[in-house]
């Protein structure tokens, strides 16, 4: 039975080619620290990462290649924007529909009583939601791009525009966006991004981006790292100058070389439209087959979506639908809470959650008409 892969939204799986030869290819050839020495392989990795940063540059629409830092994932990068940037007293205003990595931070310096934490309790958020929300020590304003409950995205250009005239520092989440909807971080004002390097720009497990637009002053922004950078090397005192601020100790050279090449692949080969036209297509496929299942409810709130379903069917929870499709189905998604507990208390879905699908690249219509038909024969079994 082959295997059907529908988990994306966690990691996509699999990677093309290019990007498991580049990885290969850096490990077999190359192996060196940039920056730690100054013989060719290690000039060369440096290459690498900078060809890296410069793509990302360019993708996100920031002018200054050294703006782009590498991190392990996008929490890390979460948290060091959302730890770096706040200090006691400030008013921070989030989204309900944001991921554990955004919420559990935010929520320990609030329990800390270092910040004062307002949470958008509605699934799409609107500006009139952030002006009713403002206050005069509102330093940051964290949105959750697209939710990785139901890949609804979030219309930020106006509430950010909104910040920026207000002075808020904006922080998109875009873990579950970025390779997969345009953005533009001048033209959407937004300050910080905050992207796994391992979803929909396909690069290796274990890379995080964390871009600083070009009119952000990053001297605001604390590292939450300090330690060897291969610069500066006579000093206790860590660098003030970018990417270094925000990178020390070895980096995830082969995942960055890897990530370069998920780049490059989506550059050559796809569009904002031909990526989301492919997973809306699988979407809408899924929603009519499985539609017709007695008890079937799929939760959706926004206009565009990344690819994702989640949902539901009477009398069978998420986790045993899980365990039965992967068991005799060979077929993988992730049941449950998607580390994001608060966008299921607004879906009341809380607390079991629900079956997600997530779509990828490699997904195709053949796959979707046999996941239909295993949860019918599911259900069926269930049910008798
Ligand atoms: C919306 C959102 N933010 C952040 C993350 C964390 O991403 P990472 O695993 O790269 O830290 C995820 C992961 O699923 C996510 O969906």
């Amino acid at each position: 039975m082959k295997n059907i892969y529908f988990d994306n939204a966690a990691t996509t799986f699999p990677k093309p080619e290019s990007v498991t030869d580049t990885v290969y290819r850096y490990m077999r050839e190359n192996g060196s620290n940039p920056g730690r020495s100054a013989n060719k392989r290690s000039i060369e990795a440096s290459e690498i990462v900078f060809n890296c940063r410069e793509l990302l540059a360019d993708k996100f629409g920031i002018s200054n290649p050294l703006r782009a830092v590498f991190t392990l994932n996008a929490t890390d990068a979460l948290n060091t924007a959302i730890k770096g940037v706040l200090t006691k007293g400030d008013h921070v205003i989030c989204c309900g529909m944001g991921h554990n990595s955004t919420m559990r931070p935010l929520h320990l310096i609030e329990q800390d009583g270092i910040i004062e934490l307002t949470s958008i309790g509605r699934t799409q958020v609107t500006t009139a939601d952030f002006q009713n929300h403002v206050k005069s020590n509102t330093k940051l304003v964290v949105i959750n791009h697209a939710s990785n409950v139901t890949g609804d995205v979030q219309q930020i250009k106006e509430i950010f525009e909104f910040c920026k005239n207000k002075g808020i520092i904006t922080l998109l989440d875009a873990a579950q966006t970025a390779g997969i909807i345009d953005i533009n971080m001048n033209s959407s004002n937004i300050d910080i991004l905050a992207a796994s390097g391992h979803k929909g720009l396909y690069g290796p497990a274990g890379t995080g981006i964390l871009l600083l637009n070009d009119s952000f002053d990053f001297s605001t922004l604390q590292p939450l790292k300090t330690g060897g950078t291969g610069s500066l090397s006579e000093s206790f005192a860590h660098p003030d100058f970018l990417p270094d601020r925000f990178e020390s100790g070895t980096m995830n050279i082969p995942g960055i070389a890897g990530l370069a090449a998920g780049l490059s692949f989506l550059n050559d080969n796809y569009n904002e439209s031909s990526i989301i036209s492919h997973k809306a297509g699988l979407r809408d496929l899924f929603i009519e087959g499985a539609s017709s299942i007695d008890g079937f409810t799929e939760y959706r709130s926004g206009e565009i979506n990344t690819g994702i379903v989640s949902f539901n069917i009477d009398g069978v929870e998420p986790s045993r639908i899980s365990m039965l499709l992967d068991e005799n189905h060979a077929i993988m998604g992730r049941p449950g809470l998607q580390c994001a507990p608060s966008a299921h208390q607004k879906m009341g879905t809380f607390p079991n959650g629900t079956m997600r699908f997530s779509f990828g690249l490699f997904n195709n219509m053949t796959e979707i008409n046999i996941a239909v038909d295993a949860l019918e024969s599911i259900v069926k079994k269930v049910r008798k």
